[in-house]
């Protein structure tokens, strides 16, 4: 039977899944909780000098039908007194050994101040300390959060002081606002971290109420950019743990975050390399159970891939990320659309000509009844009309009249189709548009084919 059991830099966890750092962790009585549902961890809401927060803080974009596709927060860190969270961390710890929890921690960017504040969580009984080095708001306009996530110089600085006390893992927090995120991620490095993790919240503004003029979230008239996070952070954030953890100099014990809500993401951020995962628009969105179902998919996925423990697939698909200059330009794909699945609605007619390559046709037309013929007869003379695609029901009048109408039914002409995916992409109907491979070349990438010298490209 596989396990969910593992180690993320020298800290044993039940399982991969933590909780960010965020509401959810906010307090002892909700952590508790948090584990009861199934958590295997959780990243206390970041600790610092508290703070006073404003009202309102969030605000989101729908999409399609979908509630909080993107939610963006203007949130600080904890409003509650550092002794405060301490005494519960200890609590939690006590009550709850086997489980991780890591203190985040933010202070001013000076040597004693993070001295102290590391030895405060340790003794707490902490499992380890994660440096927010990448909250976008309020906290950055006073020098700490992303000011130091983004300034290279300061994120090894900083993580060096702590790594001077620590006796506990660090894992350093990036931002994603910044060019290149591999250069934070080898300043943790060479400050000493012993992990990170990656993203916090994106740089963002979500929208204007067209009543008031004001941005979303209205703090008394006025609004302020916000981290954003969620489903629609999740492309972003895959590209970034990979970005890390292809890179020789930075790469460490990665904790993957940003629009993790489901065992898939949970699997595709780990097949990327990161040792665990923390998820928290989902936790707030859905609650702390939505970690059954995580667990669940994610144990009955590795049993039916044969990987007994997550170092087993940790980290199989970053060998399948390459430069595109290592591509094979000699695959060939085509679009062919299985006509008893299509409902005639041409949205792949549309996308191809005004999107793609103009290859997408409505030229087949409606059968008349053929009674001088037999259908073998009908069948010869159609597959000679459209010589490159299959027609299965061309000319045969009997299932047409039960299904789509024949000139409803786009017909791709597979000379000019490049590929590119658009059709399927929009296509409503699950497999209607399938890309069916048709090269017959041996493979070759862009680098081989300049390289020789009768190239043509
Ligand atoms: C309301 C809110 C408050 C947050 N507060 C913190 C925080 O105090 N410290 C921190 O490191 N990250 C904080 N984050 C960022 C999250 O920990 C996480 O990095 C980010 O939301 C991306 O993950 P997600 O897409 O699962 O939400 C906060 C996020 C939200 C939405
Ligand atoms: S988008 Fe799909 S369902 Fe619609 S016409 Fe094209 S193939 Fe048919
Ligand atoms: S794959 Fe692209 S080019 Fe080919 S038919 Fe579809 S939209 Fe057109």
């Amino acid at each position: 039977m596989p396990t969910l059991e593992c180690n993320f830099s020298g800290i044993k966890c039940l399982n991969p899944f933590w909780l960010a750092s965020a509401p959810p962790t906010n307090c002892g009585e909700q952590v508790m909780r948090a584990f009861d549902a199934g958590w295997g961890g959780a990243v206390w809401k970041t600790i610092g000098e508290p703070i006073t927060n404003v009202s309102s803080r969030y605000s989101s974009i729908d999409w399609a039908g979908q509630r909080m596709m993107g939610l963006n927060n203007i949130e600080l860190i904890s409003d509650r007194p550092i002794a405060t969270n301490l005494r519960e961390i200890a609590e939690v710890k006590r009550r709850y050994p086997k489980h991780v929890v890591i203190a985040s921690l933010m202070v001013e960017s000076k040597r004693e101040a993070w001295h102290e504040i590391v030895a405060r969580a340790e003794d707490a009984g902490a499992d380890g300390l994660e440096l927010n080095f990448g909250c976008p708001h309020g906290m950055s306009e006073r020098g700490m959060g992303s000011a130091v996530g983004q300034v290279p110089e300061y994120a090894e600085q900083i993580t060096y002081w702590v790594k001077e006390r620590a006796r506990t893992p660090v894992i350093v927090k990036l931002t994603p606002n910044i060019t290149d995120i591999r250069m934070a991620a080898r300043a943790a490095k060479r400050g000493g971290a012993d992990a990170l993790s990656a993203i916090n919240t994106i740089n963002s503004i979500t929208g204007i109420d067209l009543d008031t003029l004001v941005p979303n979230p209205n703090v008394d008239g006025l609004s302020s950019h916000g981290g954003y996070c969620g489903p629609a952070v999740k492309p972003i954030a895959l590209n970034m743990v990979q970005q890390i953890n292809a890179d020789p100099a930075s790469v460490l014990p990665l904790s993957g975050i940003g629009g993790i809500g489901s065992w898939r993401d949970a699997a595709e951020f780990i097949l990327l390399g990161c040792g665990n995962v923390q998820v928290c628009t989902a936790a707030m969105h859905y609650g702390y159970r939505i970690v059954e179902d995580m667990a669940d998919g994610l144990l009955e996925w590795m049993r039916q891939k044969g990987f007994e423990t997550i170092e087993d697939f940790r980290g199989l698909s970053l060998p399948n990320v390459r430069e595109w200059k290592h591509l094979n330009l000699n695959y060939k794909i085509v679009a062919r659309i299985d006509a008893a699945k299509c409902i005639g609605c041409q949205l792949c007619y549309t996308a191809c000509w005004d999107g793609a390559h103009q290859c997408i046709h409505l030229d087949r037309t409606l059968p008349t009844p053929d009674t001088t013929r037999t259908p073998a007869q009908i069948q010869a003379v159609s597959s000679t009309r459209i010589t490159t695609t299959p027609i299965p029901k061309l000319d045969d009048a009997g299932p047409q009249t039960a299904g789509t109408p024949l000139d409803r039914i786009p017909r791709v002409d597979e000379h000019e189709c490049v590929g590119c995916n658009l059709c399927s992409l929009v296509c409503p109907v699950e497999e209607c548009i399938t890309m069916e491979r048709i090269d017959n070349m041996p493979p070759q990438t862009w680098e081989e084919r300049t390289a020789s010298p009768t190239a043509t490209h």
